[in-house]
Formats: C-alpha cells, structure tokens, sequence
C-alpha cells in the first residue's frame, strides 16, 4: 500500500512538473528569464545585473506584458537543458534557430539576424578555404562549432565554455582563427586596435527566444511582444544604441 501511495505521488509530480503557462506567468506577475551573460554586446555582466542589447529587449518585452523579471544566469551550454527542467519561463541568448535546437526546443519569430564571422591576426586566414590546416577556437555548444566542423580540412577545433575564452585563445596565439558572431567580432576588432582582422562570414543565422517545447501559450504573448516592439520604435532604439545599425531581420 504504502509503495502505491508512493508511486502515486511520483508520478503526480511528474505530471504536475510543466512549463508555466501564460496564464500562470501573468499571475504570478513575475517571468523567469535564462541568459548565459557573457556574450557582449548582447548579453553581459554588469557587476551583478545582467545587460546588453538582449537584455534590454527582454526586460522592455516583459514592461509591455505588464510583468517583473527574474534573470537567472547559467553557462551557454546548460540554458536550454535547464529550459526543459522547467527552471525559467524562457532563454534569450543568442541561440541561432536550428532543426536540430528545434527538436529539444519551441523558438520565437528571430530577434535579430546575424552571422558567424573568421576573427584572425593581419596576415591569418580570412575565410572557409583559408582555415584548412589551421586552427581554430570557438564556444562550446554553439552554431560556430557545428559549422566549422563543416569546413573541409580544418587541423583542430578547440572548443571553450565562454565565447570570451576563444577570443582570448586568438589574443594569446594559441589558435590561428576565431569564429563567432560577426558584430562580437567587430567590437573584439575595434577594441584590439588593428591586432585583429575580420574576415568572411561562413555562415548566416536567425537568433531567436527558447520556450519549452509546447509552451504555445507564452510563446504566443512573447511573439506579440516582439512585434509591437519591432512597429513602436523600441526595438529601433535598442538596435541602434547597440550596433548603430538595425539588426532586425529583413
Ligand atoms: N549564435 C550562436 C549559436 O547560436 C552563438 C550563441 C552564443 N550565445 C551566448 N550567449 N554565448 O550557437
């Protein structure tokens, strides 16, 4: 008796362990939002609050559906993982909308269009034909890595937790090239003063916010947010204030 009373109470438990629906989210008044914060300029430390271009959108997105957030930050390669365990509502950090994500995960219309770009030294390998026989650093867990996995005749692949520390490896001499966002490679070329080159795109990619797969219900208010976003000026602003440019998928 005493195991079926059990066995009972586990799978209520299992079955009671969903993703908040809107309506449970609008009640509580607070949604709880995952970023990685180490990804400028879209999502970054700032003493202890989170900021960055992803940052502000996400909080002006819960402004308008009149609610407080919660920001929880895990590393890049936990979020969506954490997503499914149903630790926050949803994830805005960057993850590019790919078949193989959306498997494990629901995405939002794109919140900005990007690329992935070859970071190198004056005189390294600037595109895919280039980085044959070289090496090359990226983040763990990323779009960077599945593509240039892709690029025929690569030496190595050496993959970091933080986007930072593939940086920092080019920095130091350890790699021949980094990839990683084109508009993280232009800050990373405008602050090493002329020490760093961008070369080619090797790919190009729609970013997009995560909900747990079948959240349909806050994935609907977070796609009405965004929208009314894009048409009142706020996301304009955001963009331009970020990358003097609309990022804004065209
Ligand atoms: N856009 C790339 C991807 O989809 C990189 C995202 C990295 N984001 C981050 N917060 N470090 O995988």
């Amino acid at each position: 008796m005493k195991n079926v009373v059990l066995t009972l109470a586990a799978l209520t438990l299992l079955t009671t362990a969903q993703a908040r629906t809107w309506a449970e989210i609008k009640q509580s008044g607070t949604v709880k939002i995952a970023t990685e914060g180490a990804f400028p300029p879209f999502n970054v430390m700032k003493g202890k609050e989170p900021s960055g271009f992803e940052v502000e959108l996400a909080n002006a997105l819960a402004k308008q559906l009149g609610l407080k957030v919660q920001w929880v930050i895990q590393p890049f390669d936990n979020l969506l993982i954490g997503l499914g365990q149903d630790r926050y509502d949803f994830v805005i950090a960057s993850h590019g909308i790919t078949p193989e994500r959306q498997k494990a995960v629901d995405f939002t219309n794109p919140h900005y269009c990007t690329g992935g770009a070859v970071v190198t030294k004056p005189g390294g390998p600037m595109n895919a034909a280039a980085l044959k026989g070289k090496t090359v650093a990226v983040q763990v867990g990323t779009t960077y890595l599945e593509n240039v996995r892709k690029v025929p005749g690569v030496k190595d692949v050496k993959t970091f937790p933080k986007d930072t520390d593939a940086q920092a490896a080019l920095m130091a001499g350890r790699v021949d090239a980094w990839v990683g966002d084109k508009f993280t490679g232009l800050d990373l070329v405008k602050a090493q003063k002329g020490k760093v080159v961008q070369g080619s795109l090797l790919f190009n990619e729609k970013i997009g916010m995560a909900v747990k797969k079948g959240n349909a219900s806050l994935l609907k208010e977070l796609n009405a947010a965004l929208a009314k976003a894009m048409s009142d000026g706020t996301y304009a602003k955001l963009s331009g204030k970020y990358f003097g440019t609309d990022v804004r998928c065209k």
